[in-house]
């Protein structure tokens, strides 16, 4: 196996590398998911079921508060995430302590049969839900109508599929909520650094870059930073929330070395010299729309926001 600590793109002296530079954080709420799609890792092989404890969001919440961290904070790494009985918490938390972020999550619904929860996720702060439909076309119907329900008494809550288009105003003052059809396999989808099959198959290792480990923290269940969304087994650990502040970690030896090898469009390390990440996906279905309003409502938002920035432009 390849030590990208010792490879010779890791020579000489690294600058510390800005935390300003990060841009993602991505947790791990629990360590399993409800369901094993045939398309992910997810129940292809045993796990313990465990869930992050608030004090290791504390921990993460300390960390990024030390960098004045303005940017993504993603809920869904690797588990889904509303089996964590105390997100609305999490979020909360989030929400007080680094009032900038956007905040959103990933989902496939089932733990929130009714939608309460969501509202309650938005309430604490939540920005954007992403519901995965794998179940039927029925289930995005139902999920459908529940969510145009939901947006009568939440009048602040922004239905993409309604839309079709983003609102207006700082992303983290947002409630989005997108329905995703996928309720089928036919999908052309990454292979998860190897751990599903998938159709076409890249030779191997791809000779590109890739921006997460400049970009993103994934943090475990446990509080450690693995690689990224693609690490399922942790097989690369740069470091440990719970002994490590946020700039330790982004530049710990091991991620210094998994950059400058990427800088260089070498992907000879663990898990990158699987990975298909780069190789261009079909997403289908996407959205459909929701009702025969929904593509004249999304060319009069485009048509209002041009008005409006044409004026201010003129105003200047
Ligand atoms: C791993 S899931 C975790 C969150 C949640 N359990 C869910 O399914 O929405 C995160 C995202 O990865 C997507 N996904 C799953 N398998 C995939 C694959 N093989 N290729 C690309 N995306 C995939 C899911 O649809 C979901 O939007
Ligand atoms: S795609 Fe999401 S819902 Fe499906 S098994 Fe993976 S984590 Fe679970
Ligand atoms: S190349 Fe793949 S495995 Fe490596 S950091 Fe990027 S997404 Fe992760």
């Amino acid at each position: 196996m390849n030590n990208p600590a010792s490879s010779p793109a890791n020579s000489g002296d690294t600058p510390r590398y800005p935390v300003t530079e990060l841009t993602h954080v991505e947790l791990q709420l629990a360590s399993w998911c409800n369901r094993s799609c045939s398309f992910c890792p997810s129940g292809k092989y045993p796990v313990a079921k465990a869930l992050m404890s608030l004090e290791t969001v504390e921990r993460i919440l300390v960390g990024l508060e030390k960098i004045a961290f303005t940017g993504t904070v993603g809920l869904h790494l690797m588990c889904e995430p509303f089996l964590n009985k105390q997100i609305v918490e999490i979020i909360r938390r989030f929400r007080t302590r680094l009032p900038q972020t956007f905040i959103r999550l990933e989902t496939n619904g089932e733990p929130i049969k009714n939608m309460k929860k969501l509202g309650e996720a938005f309430d604490a702060g939540l920005n954007e839900a992403l519901i995965n439909c794998y179940g039927s076309p029925e289930q995005f119907r139902n999920r459908a109508d529940q969510l145009l329900e939901l947006n009568k008494s939440r009048k602040n809550m922004w239905f993409f599929n309604q839309y079709q288009d983003w609102p207006p105003g700082p992303p983290s003052t947002w409630e989005v909520v997108r329905l995703r059809a996928f309720h089928s396999d036919d999908y052309d989808l990454s292979s998860w650094a190897g751990l599903v099959e998938r159709p076409n198959k890249p030779e191997l290792p791809l000779p590109l870059s890739c921006n997460r480990p400049f970009r993103n923290l994934h943090i475990n269940y446990l509080g450690q930073a693995v690689l990224c969304s693609m690490d399922w087994k942790y097989e690369v650990v740069f470091g440990d929330v719970m002994r490590q502040d946020v700039e330790g970690i982004l530049n710990a030896p091991l991620m210094v070395a998994y950059r400058n090898n990427l800088t260089v469009k070498n992907r000879c390390m663990p898990v990158c010299e699987r990975c298909d990440k780069g190789m261009p996906v079909a997403r289908k279905p996407g959205y459909p729309p929701v009702d025969p309003w929904t593509i004249p409502r999304k060319y009069w938002i485009r048509a209002k926001r041009l008005y409006w920035s044409v004026i201010n432009g003129l105003g200047k």
